[in-house]
């Protein structure tokens, strides 16, 4: 009877900790490093560094940041994001449609300010950056998987 009880316990450990390491790899594979994640973090550092020379008024710094800023998302224009692989195939097309619409906007905000940083327009240049950074986060609500 205690062998029955212990081999029934070691049993249940034995389960439980599978169990576990399930939902660790199971975690792991839902909250994945992706390239896409990996370059988007490049972009916020351009981003970033374009705003930064707007503050010191260096157009050249500007041009480069944003040139940079350019070719990392023309550089992803075919990724996927990860939350679209959690869907259901039927849900899926209009998720990655969302992302290259996403994307192509992004890509016309850009030209814009290319334009306006030709013609040293520093308050089209503001207004633009304002509605990149207000472009990004409705593209991360609609695209970015929830996984924490
Ligand atoms: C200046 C523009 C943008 C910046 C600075 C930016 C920045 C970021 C950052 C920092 C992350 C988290 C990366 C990580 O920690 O793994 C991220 C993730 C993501 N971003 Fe962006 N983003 C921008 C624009 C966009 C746009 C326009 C879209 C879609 C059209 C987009 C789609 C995504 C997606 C889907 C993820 C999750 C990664 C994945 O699913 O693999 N982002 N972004």
């Amino acid at each position: 009877m205690i062998r029955n009880t212990r081999s029934t316990l070691a049993a249940a450990l034995v389960s439980a900790a599978l169990l576990a390491s399930a939902n660790v790899a199971a975690h792991e594979d839902h909250c994945e490093d992706t390239r896409l994640g990996d370059v988007m973090k490049d972009m916020k550092k351009s981003f970033k560094a374009y705003r930064g020379a707007l503050k010191q008024g260096d157009w050249m710094a500007m041009s480069d940041a944003r040139l940079k800023l350019s070719e990392l998302s023309v550089s992803v224009t075919d990724e996927q994001p990860l939350k679209a692989r959690e869907m259901n195939a039927d849900e899926r097309p209009e998720l990655i449609e969302k992302y290259r619409k996403g994307m192509e906007k992004l890509d016309l905000l850009l030209g814009q300010l290319e334009q306006a940083e030709q013609s040293k327009d520093k308050g089209q240049v503001m207004a633009l950056v304002k509605q990149v950074g207000a472009h990004t986060k409705k593209s991360h609500k609609a695209l970015q998987l929830d996984c924490d």
